[in-house]
């Protein structure tokens, strides 16, 4: 367990003992740390239940737990609180416990599975800034989701259908006539067109834009979207080939953010449960006509504003977005044992997913207990603040956005590096990108700077790569010097006992932030502990220290700290080059 749930029982066993009883005791790192490290409030509140006044209590408290060894000091501050000094061996053997089983700090006992939905892109179009967000802070979801315990199952959801994949087949048509796709004899060979990425990227703009001017091509499109999802052979094999090329160049972006999923699937997919919800939907009476279209009423009594109806067929006859979310929910609690669902999409889906949920609710496709979360995440926008533009005025494409940054890096930060270089910079400007995307809150909104996110001073992810690189090569030239250090066995400066209480407070962090389902608390806390981290490096001379149980206590609290650092990081996605 861990020391200070350890300590809090203590705590609650011996108010017990004297007829205090209480049904918890929660210790809190105090703010006022020159009165103590933690506090005990308990005091306040059982003033109204035992009817006496907190001084007396508190002073009854402080007689008992005033000698543990657990303590240096405790004193009582009016009205009644408990300050609380530890003693030195008691984050001594916290720190055992943690180099024993880093996982104290971590995991919280939760026995989930949890489906996350994240990443999103669309086929076909370009992976642009905006889906960044969706990419790291999923990812970096998931990661904290099995650090605290949990199963996890990871889904990339692919904006693989619709109309757009319709306007590009036909564009593609228009160009090549002759392709064998397009003859009615064809039955699924192979067929020698070479696609790239680029001509995707040309090709997609050009037949939306086309098809939204002229109602034939528009009408073309749609003919051939419907033929595509009754799988006509050539369609479909075009439109594999299109997925295929599209999610190749995903494939490498991701990569390089180090995002990675369990399923691939794609809005195609959950497409094939269709029949099977919507005769469900009709079963159950969910269904009903409004202007020719098929929706599913979700408003409900305590709506304070106005709650749209679901729409799942357009009057049109086309499948709608929310239709094949439902789907997705539906393939999911089908196919898997899921407690939760998380999405994590942009905050100005509320709407769309607020309808889903209810509808999967009230119809019972998911039981009551089942957990449905909306993460909306705030935008990343340009400098002044306005919506991210490349210098020409359109959207810019992620992989721009990263060589971007990359070259900064190899220029700022890495410019006395002979070897590797190139890598070296990605792996620099993914630190800083990630660490910048992930400090705000996830609702809120922040503005893009190149310079401000990769300054080696300042609250960045380019900062705790770099006091992470000196750790571990402080660490190495100890092993160089055949210096063994396992414990720590003193504590001789403040600094010291201060990493010491910034650790003890990590699963804190952890949970608020797996509550909150947010990043921004453990990007504070790897600033702050590294902070401190470095004032202390920057007071001792830790190699030519000449107590050798001060300085091994040193290398130990040094190896102790980066291998903490090292898991903070890894929830965040982030990787810590070997040199800087
Ligand atoms: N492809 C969608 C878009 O670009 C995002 C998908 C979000 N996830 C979901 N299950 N709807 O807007």
């Amino acid at each position: 367990m861990h020391k200070i749930e350890q300590l809090e029982t203590k705590i609650k066993e011996t108010l017990e003992k004297i007829n205090i009883p209480v049904s918890s005791v929660l210790l809190n790192p105090s703010n006022r740390p020159d009165l103590g490290d933690y506090q005990y409030n308990g005091a306040l509140s059982l003033a109204k239940t035992l009817h006496d006044n907190p001084m007396n209590i508190a002073s009854k408290i402080v007689d008992e737990i005033k000698d543990f060894k657990e303590f240096k000091s405790v004193s009582i501050a009016s009205p009644g609180f408990i300050n609380l000094t530890l003693s030195d061996e008691f984050l001594i053997d916290f720190a055992k416990d943690t180099i024993n089983n880093p996982d104290i700090n971590y995991n919280l006992g939760i026995d989930k599975t949890i489906f996350l939905d994240y990443g999103g892109p669309n086929v076909a179009k370009i992976l642009h800034v905006g889906h960044l967000r969706s990419a790291n802070i999923g990812q970096a979801l998931n990661n904290l989701c099995k650090k605290v315990g949990c199963k996890t199952i990871s889904d990339i959801h692919l904006g693989d259908y619709g109309r757009p994949m319709g306007m590009v087949i036909q564009e593609i048509k228009t160009r090549y006539p002759d392709l064998a796709y397009f003859k009615s004899d064809y039955h699924g060979e192979e067929v020698e067109f070479n696609l790239t990425n680029e001509d995707l990227i040309e090709l997609y703009p050009t037949a939306t834009t086309k098809a939204k001017e002229n109602i034939d091509i528009m009408e073309e499109s749609r003919k051939i979207n419907y033929e595509l999802q009754h799988k006509h052979h050539g369609y479909y094999a075009l439109w594999q080939k299109i997925v295929k090329t599209s999610l190749n160049e995903i494939k490498k972006i991701y990569q390089d953010l180090n995002v990675d999923f369990d399923l691939w699937e794609g809005e195609s997919d959950n497409y094939e449960y269709m029949d099977e919800l919507l005769a469900y939907l009709y079963d159950h009476n969910m269904i009903e006509e409004s202007d020719g279209a098929k929706v599913i009423d979700v408003k409900e009594e305590t709506d304070k504003l106005e709650m749209p109806p679901l729409i799942m067929i357009k009057s049109n006859g086309a499948v709608s977005y929310e239709a094949t979310d439902l789907a997705a929910i539906w393939e999911r609690v089908h196919k898997f044992k899921i407690d939760e669902i998380w999405y994590i999409v942009d905050k100005r889906q509320d709407l769309h997913f607020t309808q889903v949920f209810r509808a999967a609710k009230k119809s019972g496709i998911v039981d009551e207990n089942m957990k449905l979360v909306f993460n909306g995440f705030g935008t990343m926008n340009g400098q002044d603040g306005k919506p991210f533009k490349t210098r020409d005025g359109g959207v810019m494409p992620l992989s721009e956005l990263l060589d971007s940054v990359t070259s900064v890096c190899e220029k700022r930060i890495i410019e006395n590096i002979k070897t590797d270089r190139e890598k070296l910079a990605r792996t620099i400007a993914v630190a800083a990108i990630k660490y910048a995307d992930l400090l705000p809150f996830r609702t809120t909104d922040y503005n893009f700077d190149i310079e401000k996110f990769t300054d080696l001073n300042g609250k960045t992810g380019t900062y705790l790569l770099y006091s992470c690189v000196r750790m571990n090569s402080l660490l190495k030239k100890a092993d160089e010097l055949n210096i063994t250090y396992n414990d720590i066995k003193c504590l001789t400066t403040p600094n010291e006992k201060k990493l010491l209480l910034t650790m003890l407070d990590l699963k804190r962090v952890i949970t608020r932030s797996f509550e909150n389902c947010s990043l921004n608390e453990i990007c504070e806390y790897l600033y702050k502990i590294t902070n401190i981290y470095n004032n202390f490096y920057a007071e001792n001379k830790i190699l030519t220290e000449e107590n050798e149980k001060v300085k091994t206590s040193w290398l130990a609290l040094t190896k102790l700290i980066l291998d903490n650092n090292k898991i903070l990081l890894n929830i965040l996605g982030i990787n810590i080059p070997k040199k800087m």
